[in-house]
Parts: C-alpha cells; structure tokens; sequence
C-alpha cells in the first residue's frame, strides 16, 4: 500500500513543493541584486518551504553564499548566539575537523561538541563558555562574522533569519539596535527577516524610531494559486494510486481557505479516508473534514475560552462569511460587536495572537478549521 502523500508540520522537501516557480526566482533574483528583505505572510503558508528551495538554488550557483539561521529555539540571547554561531559555521558538506577549524577562526568564545543526530550523522553543537561573560563583545563579534564568511568564501552572504518574531520578542533592545547596526554597514551581505504578522514587518521596517527603519523591503507571501494548488494535489494523489475529481480538489484548498499548511492537512485526512478503495467522493471528503475538527477540537475549545464575550462575536461573524465592513455601524449593532473603536481594537488584538489575519483587505481565520469547526459547533 502506498504510504500518504500528504505532509504537514514540518517544512517541505523541494521536490514537493507545489506552485511557487515565480517566488523562488523572484527571491533568488532580488537577493543576488543585494537587497534585504523581510518575507511575510502567515503561519503555515509555506515561507521555510520556499526558503528552503531558494537555498537549494543559491548553493548551485555560485554568487551568494546562504546562512539559514532558526530562530524558533533562541528562547534567550545566549540560546540565540548559539544558534547564530552554528549557522555561521556548520555547513552539512563538511568535516568535523574543518568545522571546528571554522568555529575557532569565526566565533572563538564557542565551545564545540560532537553531537550524533537520529538518523545517526554526526555534527557539532556549539556552546557558550560560561566564563565568557562579556556579551556584548561577543555580540559584536557574533555580528561582524558574516563579514568575514563573505571574505573566506569569496561571495556574498544571505543571513536568513526565519522565524525573526521569536527573537523581537526576547532579545533586548540593545542586542537588536548592535544587529540593526551590523546590517546597516555591511556591504558584502544580505539580510533576509522572515516574519508572520504583516503589522510586526510595518512596526519594525517602516516606523522611524525603530533601529531596523528602512533596512529591507517587506515581500507578502501570497498563497498559491488555486489552480496550481489543484493540480499538484491531482498528481499527488494520483501518484499515490487514486484519481480524485478536480472539484473535490478545489473543494479541499476551499475548505483550507489556501493556506498551504491546511490544505496539507485536509488532503492527508481525504487520502486516510480513501486509500482502502473507498470511493472518493463528497461524503469521504466531509469525513475527512470532521476527523480533522475533531483533532483540533481541544486546541479551538481552549483558544474559545480566552476570547472576550465581544471577541467571541467577531470571530462567529466571520466565521458566518462576514470578512469586510466589520466596523460598519449596521455590522457593529446586528453582530453584537461592541462598538467600531471595540472592533477595531478586537482585530488589532486577535491579529497579534494569530488567530485572525487580514489578507487582501479581508479577514480571514489564521486556522480557517477554527472557523468551520464554530460554524458547527454553534448552529
Ligand atoms: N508550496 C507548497 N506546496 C504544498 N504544500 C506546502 C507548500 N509550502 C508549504 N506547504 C505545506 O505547509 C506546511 C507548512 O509549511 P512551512 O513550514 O513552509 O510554512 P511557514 O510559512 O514557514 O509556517 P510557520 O510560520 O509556521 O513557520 C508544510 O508542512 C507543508 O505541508
Ligand atoms: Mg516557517
């Protein structure tokens, strides 16, 4: 039996990728033009699955040297100076021992260990010594090193920093105005700010009293167009050894409202669904969708109780289609919404932690199976 041809969770393998051509040669094309940029769009629409494709291109290429830096981890400066470390220095192609050479010459207040990954690789970790305790020396070292990879390399060096939200929200000022310095003045490297929340890029590239004003040119990552979407979903599936008609497929990246990371999730759900020969149609579709709000059913319920009564109105309202005009005053009173200042205020709010999310001047779910999942819950 073919094994699910649906992923989810975790960013994908090149080769999977659908859609996204034009992305990937518009992003490689502009970092080899030099520019920063910040890449937004929101969770689960496929930023580290393109980035990953756009690393692939520029390591074949020989103009731009990438360093993939994940901020996910960096739950304090020094956790993040480790990370930053090992990005600089570990490339998979190497030794250890060129690694380690590299570690020493770059970022010598690092500690190597020899590390043995699940699929039994080695690699290095690096580790601060705990008697260093001049951390903004080492700060500013940490910093200046792309400089230097540049120079050893012989090319240009993109820093991706993927995931740059997790370390706004724990770094402190000081280490962000060093970093904002070191973009600013290095003229043999690039940055590259990936970033979920389209008002976090505005607040930090576009308001004059932050350190990174004007450093890089926010790109929104649009979803992939339906069409396309369809019909990498027909040839999954049908590499997997079932037809499914294009209705149903344009159905499932409906229902997913286009985020690419749902629409992973639903189609894995319809091929769990189908792959015994059950016929693959509209009911084995509805099933598929009812297994998948039932999975997330404790995750809504929770994100449920935290919302306000006012809240709670506004994400029924869109969740009942109501994506513009939410301020109206004919929408405020029927809706039961506070009033146009609580709306707006509620949008602002509920942006921040993820749930709702603007797209093209129309609210949308972030989770688009929290929205189905109160439809029913609610009627
Ligand atoms: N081009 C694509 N085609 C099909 N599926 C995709 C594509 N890009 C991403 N996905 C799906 O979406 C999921 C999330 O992708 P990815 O991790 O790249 O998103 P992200 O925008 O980086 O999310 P986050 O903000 O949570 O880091 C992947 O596991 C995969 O299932
Ligand atoms: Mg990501």
């Amino acid at each position: 039996m073919s094994s699910n041809p649906f992923r989810f969770g975790r960013p994908l393998d090149t080769s999977r990728l659908i859609g996204r051509e034009g992305e990937r040669k518009e992003l490689v094309r502009s970092v080899c033009d030099r520019r920063n940029l910040a890449l937004v769009a929101p969770r689960g629409m496929g930023k580290t699955s393109l980035l990953r494709a756009v690393i692939e291109d520029l390591r074949q290429g020989d103009e731009v040297y990438p360093v993939y830096v994940d901020v996910f981890p960096a739950i304090n400066p020094r956790r993040f100076a480790e990370i930053y470390a090992s990005a600089l220095t570990m490339e998979p192609s190497q030794s250890i021992e060129s690694m380690q050479e590299a570690v020493q010459q770059l970022v010598p207040s690092f500690l190597p260990r020899v590390t043995i990954s699940g699929s039994g690789r080695p690699g290095l970790q690096l580790d601060l010594w705990d008697r260093d305790r001049d951390i903004q020396r080492l700060m500013d070292n940490l910093f200046d090193a792309p400089v230097q990879v540049a120079e050893d390399r012989g090319r240009r060096v993109l820093v991706i920093f993927d995931d740059f939200e997790d370390l706004l929200s724990v770094a402190e000022d000081s280490l962000l105005v060093k970093l904002s310095q070191a973009v600013r003045k290095q003229r043999t490297v690039s940055y590259l700010f990936v970033l979920r929340r389209e008002s976090t890029a505005k607040r930090v590239f576009s308001e004059a009293r932050s350190p990174f004003y004007r450093l890089s040119e926010p790109v929104v990552l649009d979803p992939v167009p339906d069409q396309a979407m369809v019909l990498g979903l027909e040839s999954r599936f049908r590499e997997a050894g079932r037809d499914v008609e294009v209705d149903l497929l344009f159905r499932i990246v409906e229902w997913a409202d286009r985020s690419c990371h749902y629409v992973q999730m639903l189609a894995h759900a319809f091929y769990e669904e189908i792959r015994d020969g059950r016929a693959a149609d509209e009911s084995a579709l509805r099933a598929a969708l009812a297994h998948v709000l039932e999975a997330g059913a404790y995750g809504f319920k929770s994100t449920w109780d935290q919302l306000s009564p006012h809240q709670r109105n506004l994400v029924l309202a869109v969740a009942q289609g109501h994506r513009e005009r939410l301020h109206s005053q004919r929408m405020v009173f029927q809706l039961g919404l506070g009033s146009p200042s609580t709306v707006s205020k509620n949008l602002k709010s509920l942006a921040e932690r993820e749930i709702l999310q603007k797209r093209e001047d129309q609210i949308h779910f972030v989770d688009p199976f929290f929205g189905a999942w109160l439809q029913r819950r609610m009627t």
